[in-house]
């Protein structure tokens, strides 16, 4: 099963936005397909559940407060899984009060709960994707140690450009200390301006450092925000456009790299 997270210690990138639409694109091809939200801002949620997402209980909040009550028979991961209204795409939403746990799951050591639970989940879903928040916290280190393959996205900013050395240690430091399998499939440049100098130029610098850029760019439209808004993912709200086929080139790009690697 293919195991995906989708981080940056920085907000606003575009996490939220790529995870959900290669997860709908994943699932628009027939995979059984799941998003699991581990941001309290809850975008993901809201993107696929539509303005009611709060509504959709239990979530991840109770999946890690089940973990802090020791329980012989706890319910399986399932329980917090929720169908979306499209085809073969389900949520594990988010919380707002996600964060209330944080100290607890510390002090308790459950960085492997998310992990373990989803490889319960093995035998349910061709492909799993972990949205994360803008921190190097205990939620994204579980999501590190729980996945296979870690997409960073970058929004050709020059302080990000600066940030991502530090950003690629965490993720060496925690593959070597928890997940050895762990993959840096590669930075997916976003709301990108081909026609403007700077951009370029940092992009330019990223490749002459031997950064892993992916090809795939995805450039700024007007339609990421329309689609938000619709809680209706791009390969369903808009197939035809431009921005809806860049992601399809980068999900093509993605798994191409997954076929030379086996
Ligand atoms: N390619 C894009 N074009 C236009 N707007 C985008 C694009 N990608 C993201 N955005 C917008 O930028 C904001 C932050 O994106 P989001 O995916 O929530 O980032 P993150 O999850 O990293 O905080 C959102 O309002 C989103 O609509
Ligand atoms: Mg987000």
């Amino acid at each position: 099963m293919m195991r995906r997270v989708v981080f940056n210690q920085k907000g606003g990138v575009g996490k939220s936005s790529i995870a959900v639409n290669l997860a709908a694109i994943s699932a628009s091809r027939g995979l059984r397909t799941l998003v699991v939200d581990l941001d309290p801002q809850c975008n993901s949620s809201h993107y696929l559940l539509g303005e009611d997402y709060a509504d959709y209980s239990p979530d991840i909040r109770g999946f890690f407060e089940q973990t802090l009550s020791f329980q012989l028979k706890p319910a399986g991961p399932e329980q917090f899984i929720h169908p979306t209204r499209f085809d073969n795409l389900a949520v594990m939403p988010a919380n707002t009060e996600l964060g209330d746990l944080q100290s607890k799951l510390e002090t308790k050591h459950k960085i492997y709960k998310l992990r373990d639970a989803l490889d319960q989940l093995d035998a349910e879903y061709d492909a799993i994707y972990i949205d994360t928040p803008p921190a190097f916290n205990f939620f994204t280190l579980s999501a590190l140690v729980a996945a296979k393959r870690c997409l960073i996205p970058f929004d050709c900013d020059e302080f990000a450009r600066q940030a991502l050395y530090n950003l690629l240690a965490n993720v060496h430091e925690t593959r070597a200390d928890h997940n050895a399998g762990l993959e840096v499939e590669g930075i997916v440049v976003n709301q990108y301006q081909s026609r403007a100098t700077a951009p370029r130029q940092i992009v330019e610098d990223l490749e002459a450092d031997n950064l892993p850029v992916l090809k795939s760019r995805i450039s700024s439209s007007v339609k990421m925000k329309e689609s938000h808004n619709e809680a209706s993912p791009l390969v369903h709200m808009a197939p035809g456009h431009k921005l809806t086929q860049e992601f399809m080139a980068l999900y093509d790009e993605l798994h191409e790299e997954v076929a030379l690697a086996v």
